[in-house]
């Protein structure tokens, strides 16, 4: 189908409401785009990160393992840009919720390619590939061309479909591009996830609230950056020409920092940006948040996605961590 003449850029964002589809929709209306957002239906909204941007946003109603829902959004957006950030993504409940996050992660991820197929072959697509898929790690630091190791029910699902958009882009000539993004966090990052655990957790002991955090492995190692800075990347992979990126087989971006901390050292620091020194004092081991099979050690090679896009992350561990704490203290004191 031919795209309508158009003035601004369009893109839609699957997963709009999330961390990562929040900030990127932040990024993409200060550039000038249109944006649609692709959420599901519910009896509440969660529109917690989406709010002050949403009467910019063009909400769509859909659902990732709904086909028709999906080649609707496609219709109703008429995008250049597509970007598959939705996803069932927190590890510790993929293995009891191992179909559902296979529906969602791989089966809609191949729902959304063919729709683009047979839509607008023209699409730009992005997918939001995970360093989860490198689990038990063969090679340290990791790159674009380290080989795979998933661990968990929601690694599968992401290898899945890494390749399945591999393989639309070798098969059809989309242009099609994952970014292999290691761990990034923000202000907007949910609760169950260990760094947004603790800079709450954190706050709530120094205002009193509660008097420690329960944890699991302690000693688990991830390459840790700031989602704001990580949606930029996803842009620019979209961003190259469109000859060379067949010509040279760009491929795929592994977006990380470079460098590697366990959750113990995170602990240590959130607690230093309270003046805590004994934050051992404060945590508890609880095995519910132990994993059945563990990632132990993530560290991501950016130099590719330096060399070939120019980009590099902005903010620092400790940066991110004191913003994220001072967030939480300024939400918790209300
Ligand atoms: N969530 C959680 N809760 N994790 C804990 C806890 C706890 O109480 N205690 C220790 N951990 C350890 C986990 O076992 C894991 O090794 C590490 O902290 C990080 O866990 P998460 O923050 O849940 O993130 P993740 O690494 O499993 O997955 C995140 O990053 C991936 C990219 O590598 C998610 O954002 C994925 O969607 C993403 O693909």
């Amino acid at each position: 189908m031919k795209l309508k003449n158009k003035t601004k850029k369009r893109a839609l964002i699957t997963g709009v409401n999330g961390m990562d589809g929040s900030h990127l929709a932040d990024f993409l209306l200060q550039k000038g785009y249109e944006v649609f957002g692709l959420e599901r239906r519910s009896s509440v909204l969660n529109r917690t990160n989406t709010a002050h941007i949403q009467d910019q946003i063009k909400f769509i109603t859909g659902d990732m393992t709904d086909k028709n829902s999906l080649q609707r959004a496609l219709k109703i957006s008429n995008p250049d840009e597509v970007y598959n950030l939705a996803a069932q993504s927190f590890v510790g409940s993929s293995w009891t919720l191992a179909e559902q996050t296979t529906k969602v992660n791989s089966l809609g991820t191949l729902y959304l390619l063919e729709a683009i197929k047979d839509f607008n072959d023209q699409i730009r697509f992005y997918q939001a590939s995970t360093s989860e898929m490198f689990g038990k790690v063969v090679e340290r630091p990791q790159r674009e061309v380290t080989p795979f190791y998933p661990r968990s029910p929601y690694a599968v699902s992401k290898l899945y479909a890494h390749w399945m958009t591999k393989n639309f882009r070798e098969s059809y000539g989309i242009y099609a591009c994952c970014g292999i993004l290691f761990n990034h966090e923000s202000e907007r990052r949910g609760k169950e996830f260990v760094t947004r655990k603790i800079t709450d957790g954190v706050a709530k002991i120094v205002l009193g609230i509660e008097d420690k955090i329960a944890l699991g492995n302690l000693d688990a190692k991830r390459d840790w950056g700031y989602a704001p800075d990580y949606v930029e990347a996803m842009w620019l992979m979209l961003q190259q020409d469109r000859d060379s990126f067949f010509k040279n087989k760009v491929g795929d971006f592994i977006v990380a920092t470079g460098k590697c901390h366990s959750v113990r050292q995170f602990l240590e620091y959130s607690f230093q940006h309270v003046g805590i020194s004994n934050w051992q004092d404060y945590v508890v081991q609880d095995p519910r948040f132990m994993r059945p099979a563990e990632v132990d050690y993530l560290q991501g090679d950016p130099t590719k996605a330096k060399q070939v896009l120019g980009w590099e992350p902005k903010t620092s561990l400790n940066e991110m961590i004191s913003k994220m704490i001072d967030n939480d203290i300024r939400l918790n004191s209300k």
